[in-house]
């Protein structure tokens, strides 16, 4: 994962593995808005509000702050039973402040303190390697 900084913001860049995209049916039931909808436009451009909140279904762009009081979360790549997450774990991200955990599209489970998913910038892509952060078709966020 890359972080690059956009108006004093991480954001995040993760490029997901087929199984890492997988993991994404599993959560659906366990997270509270599985498919971006609470505050559309808000957390999530109208292109990016699908299971994977991704305009290329490999790649996650996100603003690495966490929802409720603004920590922000750690990796949490690893499946598996680990200190401070469920046994099911997927992977995700954890954050660190409240508890409150994040499957690999930034989607919140459900019963955490963090109120909303992981917020998706506005973005476009400039060609297969360039993304630009903060603009899109419709013009700067
Ligand atoms: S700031 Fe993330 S859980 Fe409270």
């Amino acid at each position: 994962m890359r972080t690059v900084e956009w108006r004093g913001k991480p954001v995040w860049i993760l490029r997901r593995t087929p199984e890492m995209l997988a993991s994404l049916k599993k959560t659906d039931a366990e997270v509270a808005d599985p498919n971006s909808k609470r505050n559309p436009d808000e957390f999530t451009p109208e292109y990016c509000v699908n299971e994977h909140r991704s305009r290329k279904p490999e790649y996650l762009i996100a603003i690495g702050i966490c929802t409720h009081l603004g920590c922000s979360p750690s990796t949490k790549f690893v499946p598996g039973p680990q200190p401070s997450l469920p046994d099911n774990w997927t992977g995700g991200f954890l954050c660190p402040c409240h508890g409150s955990t994040f499957d690999l599209a930034g989607r919140v489970f459900k019963n955490k303190p963090a109120p909303d998913n992981l917020v998706v910038p506005r973005h476009m892509y400039l060609s297969d390697t360039k993304i630009l952060i903060g603009k899109d078709e419709k013009g700067e966020a």
